[in-house]
């Protein structure tokens, strides 16, 4: 790890239809508007060698990538982003949002997949070379909301709703075991209410 962290690093989380795209998108206008340098990205991709694994993460085959492989493409995606991007960018001082981060793949391969949360989290440490976010906010919606926000289906997106009760689950025990850096916002309603609920959470770490 090189060069001491003074900007502050915001991931905005949930499952696949929660709106958490647009949520960061909102999130990063706002915090510009108030002055804010801010880096915008996501995962997995967010650099040439992520969008090319999410391209094989996303695009594989139904059965063709082992669960274990599946922890590892997105740990290196992640290390990858975590180097070019995050770090050099909290280094400067500004601020990074990013849609998705650890949370995805502890909830996805941890919870999902059924891996283990902790199994899942030591995978990653190394990738995140000490870059954890200040705060994660869930975007937390009703099962058949997600459902029918949901667009074109990839590899991860077609997996059965058994799959995604496993996701949200996921992303529950998250909030309650780390309260302290990850907090669930009500998801349902416009694009600003939904909005509003997040700045109020990101108060906490302005
Ligand atoms: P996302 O980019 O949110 O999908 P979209 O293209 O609809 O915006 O996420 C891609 C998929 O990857 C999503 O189903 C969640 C999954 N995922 C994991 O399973 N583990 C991870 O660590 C990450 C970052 C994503």
């Amino acid at each position: 790890m090189t060069g001491a962290v003074r900007g502050r690093f915001i991931v905005l989380e949930g499952v696949d239809g929660s709106g958490k795209t647009t949520q960061a998108r909102l999130a990063a206008r706002a915090l510009r508007a108030a002055g804010r340098t801010v880096i915008e990205t996501r995962e997995p991709g967010g650099t040439v060698l992520g969008e090319r694994l999410r391209e094989v993460l996303l695009g594989a085959s139904p059965g063709a990538l082992a669960d274990t492989a599946e922890v590892a493409l997105f740990a290196a995606a992640r290390a990858q982003l975590v180097a070019e991007v995050i770090r050099p960018a909290l280094v400067r001082g500004d601020w990074v949002v990013c849609d998705r981060f650890l949370a995805s793949s502890l909830a996805y391969q941890g919870v999902g997949r059924g891996l283990g949360i902790d199994a899942v989290a030591q995978a990653n440490a190394l990738a995140m070379d000490g870059c954890v976010p200040d705060l994660t906010v869930i975007v937390d919606v009703p099962a058949g909301t997600a459902r029918a926000r949901r667009g074109a289906a990839d590899r991860i997106e077609a997996e059965d709703d058994a799959f995604h009760a496993r996701v949200a689950e996921g992303y529950r025990q998250l909030a309650a075991r780390f309260a302290d850096r990850m907090t669930a916002v009500d998801g349902t309603g416009t694009p600003d209410e939904v909005h509003a609920r997040v700045m109020a959470r990101l108060g906490a770490v302005a």
